[in-house]
């Protein structure tokens, strides 16, 4: 389908080190939309700086300087310094809302309600995370005695962080990763997306704007040119990455010492969803449209394969697929549910699970499944999809879902016991005594278990992880900060309490203060 909106091609050429907007006479790489123009063709958004490995050692260098083994200006500032940094950055971003959105819709296909929501989402995430700082800081603000020992404890930060964000959610993932690591006081080198990276670009002046030279460093090009030989320096002690465990274990082990790296990783998942016969299918179908099928599947926490007890199969299939078939396809910014895919070959990829699936005796349940139209895959409901093709196996990451029945609930945990994945699960049941069981079963497989409800990530506040393949570390408003940031402590025997009360009470240290925030 040809999609009739306008755009002005953006080509951009400046990327942030050492707190300088540096304009890039050299290599640009072009970012093309999803969204093709009448003769089917991808049309032009604009481009960035293709920058080559030395540009990406500088902004290690400007990173590395700042931090000053920790005693740099960032790292060793009071909290409310940090805190004003932040505040004027979020009120230079807030203006920025309706450029990013669009961009949004343009370069990822995010359809505009849930473009938005990402904008907002994030603004409210940093603004969240500003308060919790405060309390992590007043946490920390007194002495504690124990056995004769006065010990105080405050969280701190580790040093400089890598940071490479998602295409999915190239704004909200990003931030809510690189913002809490500043604010501990890191300093931070930040690559974005390859797809959703001009959206980044109208924000590069507030963190200009607002944070110290070297502190946010954002340098645009490719990840193997890039971030490969900044890790190779040895000089990275956080990489925080939103994508997959294969990236992010090549990255760590060209690290000379893998183990002084901090990982903070959102990674790969494959979601079940598990409907028991006594479920209330209208319910179990709503969510597992909106869990399979929000922006086109392209979730870490979307269903990604579904178990459906016999006695209910064939009232919940055709169900879904008539929920699925009433899905709306075409523009975001129409607010259309399915739109184009960004990934160049994903189409394609999304054909190649079908057509093996059904080669392995599944077929396609809903009447549009598989359509396509340009870069847009209408969804493909497979049923009965055998254990021993791709789409089971793999992280499919788009439009096209696995049903499969079950009789015995014991099928069911043994597939989510053998599988690499662990974040979420959700079950269908009405039943207390199952959903009891399920509980039990699953909270030490997963890290997260939706009762009648689709998986996800929200509230911001809840913890966000999970088990095996799919994380390393915790994220929510909370814990990034910790994930962020190490406890280090002052402590000393009783009898030096007169010395402490000095050093306090003459605001000689930063760290050893009892300066409350409010
Ligand atoms: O892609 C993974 C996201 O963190 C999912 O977040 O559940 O809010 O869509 P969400």
């Amino acid at each position: 389908m040809t999609i009739q909106q306008q755009t002005k091609v953006i080509d951009h050429t400046h990327f942030l080190i050492d707190g300088k907007l540096e304009a890039w006479k050299g290599a640009k790489a072009q970012v093309w939309s999803p969204i093709t123009d009448d003769e089917g063709e991808r049309v032009l958004l604009g481009s960035t700086p293709d920058l080559p490995s030395e540009e990406g050692m500088k902004a290690l260098e400007a990173a590395k300087s700042a931090y000053d083994h920790g005693r740099g200006a960032w790292p060793t500032a009071p909290a409310a310094d940090r805190i004003a940094a932040m505040e004027k950055f979020i009120e230079l971003m807030v203006p920025k809302r309706d450029e990013v959105v669009n961009l949004l819709m343009w370069e990822i296909c995010k359809k505009r309600s849930d473009a938005e929501k990402e904008f907002d989402r994030t603004v409210t995430y940093l603004q969240e995370t500003i308060d919790e700082y405060k309390n992590l800081h007043r946490e920390g603000s007194h002495i504690m005695s124990v056995d004769g020992t006065l010990a105080q404890i405050r969280r701190g930060p580790i040093g400089v962080v890598l940071c490479l964000g998602p295409f999915n959610y190239p704004l909200n993932e990003t931030f809510c990763v690189l913002l809490p690591a500043l604010l501990m006081g890191n300093t931070v080198v930040f690559k974005p997306a390859k797809y959703g990276v001009l959206l980044i670009t109208p924000l590069l002046e507030a963190f200009a704007e607002s944070f110290p030279p070297g502190v946010v460093n954002i340098i645009f090009g490719r990840g193997r040119t890039l971030a490969s030989p900044i890790m190779q320096t040895g000089h990275i002690d956080v990489l925080a990455l939103i994508g997959n465990s294969k990236s992010s274990n090549a990255l760590i082990s060209q690290h000379p010492k893998p183990n002084r790296v901090r990982q903070v990783l959102g990674l790969e998942a494959k979601n079940p969803a598990v409907i028991f016969p006594d479920a209330d299918i209208d319910l179990a179908v709503k969510e597992c449209v909106k869990g399979a099928w929000s922006f086109n599947g392209q979730r870490c926490t979307a269903l990604k394969v579904i178990y459906v007890h016999k006695d209910v199969r064939d009232e919940f299939l055709s169900a879904f697929a008539a929920a699925t078939d009433a899905l709306k396809w075409g523009s975001p910014f129409e607010n259309s549910d399915i739109t184009p895919l960004p990934e160049v070959g994903k189409v394609g990829y999304m054909q190649d699970y079908v057509n093996e699936a059904v080669e392995a005796g599944a077929r396609v349940v809903n009447e549009r499944g598989g359509q396509v139209d340009g870069n847009c895959f209408f969804p493909a409901i497979l049923h009965p999809v055998s254990r021993d093709t791709t789409i089971f196996k793999e992280e499919q990451f788009g439009p096209v879902c696995p049903v499969l029945d079950f009789e015995d609930f014991e099928e069911v945990l043994t597939d989510i016991a053998e599988s690499d994945y662990g974040q979420q699960v959700s079950i269908f049941t009405r039943d207390a005594q199952i959903a009891g069981q399920c509980i039990d079963h699953m909270v030490n497989q997963v890290c997260r278990v939706n009762i009648n409800a689709s998986c996800q990530r929200g509230p911001d506040t809840l913890p966000f992880t999970g088990r095996k393949d799919s994380a390393v570390a915790t994220l929510s408003v909370k814990a990034a900060l910790r994930s962020f940031s190490i406890r280090t402590l002052v402590a000393c025997s009783a009898d030096q309490q007169g010395l402490v009360e000095e050093v306090i009470a003459g605001g000689h240290s930063s760290f050893s203060s009892m300066n409350y925030l409010l």
